[in-house]
């Protein structure tokens, strides 16, 4: 690049080209290239898998579930005997395994444990992992990588806040924990008094660790689904993503 010739400094042509006339590609004010995603956090049982999942398949975009990398985590810390609590065998455990998606599925080592990843236990364990920085760090570090590569709808605690801060599209989903909670029992076929119970704590876990901790991004659009559809919440993320020149 021409350094001292450019009416706008150091910042690239190339970047102030991209901004005017591609909107499916975004720079930052560096230049750098950001990733392109729809960032969808909150709370388990707000509906962020549906609606995430939904709105790929409608942009044509690749979707990232965040909290089965997570899940694979846990699972393996389960099958190894390692103890989730313990940051070190944690971290090392995280360090130690590769995750993958194939459409659907999901991969540990190559291994197809999309079902063994949903159970109660992983699903408690998975929460006590997230809690180590160092399992963040290796996860986060992965989750940048896949979505560096192209145009997803990434769903999680952290994605609009920690993953991809740039994100042109950050959106928050909430629901009463009633509500959630019967909607994970309507799924699981389990009890939802005790889903309450387990979903509290877990709650509890992800808002109160100090990183990546479940909270909203400070520009993130938040949505209340207690008394929505999941069409009529796929409708409105989808209509902002139009609005903001990603459909
Ligand atoms: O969304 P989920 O229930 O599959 O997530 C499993 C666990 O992983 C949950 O306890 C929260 C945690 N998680 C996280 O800490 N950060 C993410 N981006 C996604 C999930």
């Amino acid at each position: 690049m021409l350094r001292g010739f450019s009416p706008f400094g150091d910042y690239p042509y190339h970047a102030i080209f991209d901004e005017c006339f591609t909107p499916l590609q975004f720079t930052t004010l560096h230049g750098r290239r950001a990733e392109l995603v729809v960032a969808i956090d909150g709370p388990a049982g707000a509906g962020k898998s549906s609606v995430a999942r939904a709105v790929a398949e409608k942009l044509g975009f690749t979707y990232l579930d965040s909290g089965a990398m997570y899940r694979c985590v846990a699972l393996t810390c389960l099958d190894w005997g390692a103890d989730p609590d313990r940051s070190g065998e944690a971290t090392s455990t995280a360090e130690s395994i590769e995750i993958s998606f194939d459409g659907p599925e999901v991969m540990i080592d190559g291994v197809d444990v999309s079902e063994e990843i949903r159970t109660p236990e992983v699903s408690e364990a998975a929460s006590k992992v997230a809690v180590h920085p160092g399992v963040r760090a290796a996860m986060v570090t992965e989750q940048r990588r896949l979505i560096e590569a192209g145009r997803y709808v990434a769903e999680g605690r952290d994605i609009g806040t920690v993953v991809s801060p740039d994100s042109p599209l950050k959106v928050f989903l909430t629901a009463t924990p009633e509500v959630r909670a019967e909607r994970r029992a309507g799924q699981t076929g389990g009890d939802a008094t005790e889903i309450r119970a387990a979903q509290d704590e877990r709650d509890r876990r992800d808002t109160a660790r100090v990183h990546g901790a479940l909270k909203a991004a400070d520009d993130a659009v938040e949505i209340d689904t207690s008394d929505l559809a999941l069409d009529e919440v796929v409708t409105r993320v989808a209509d902002l993503a139009a609005e903001r020149g990603l459909a």
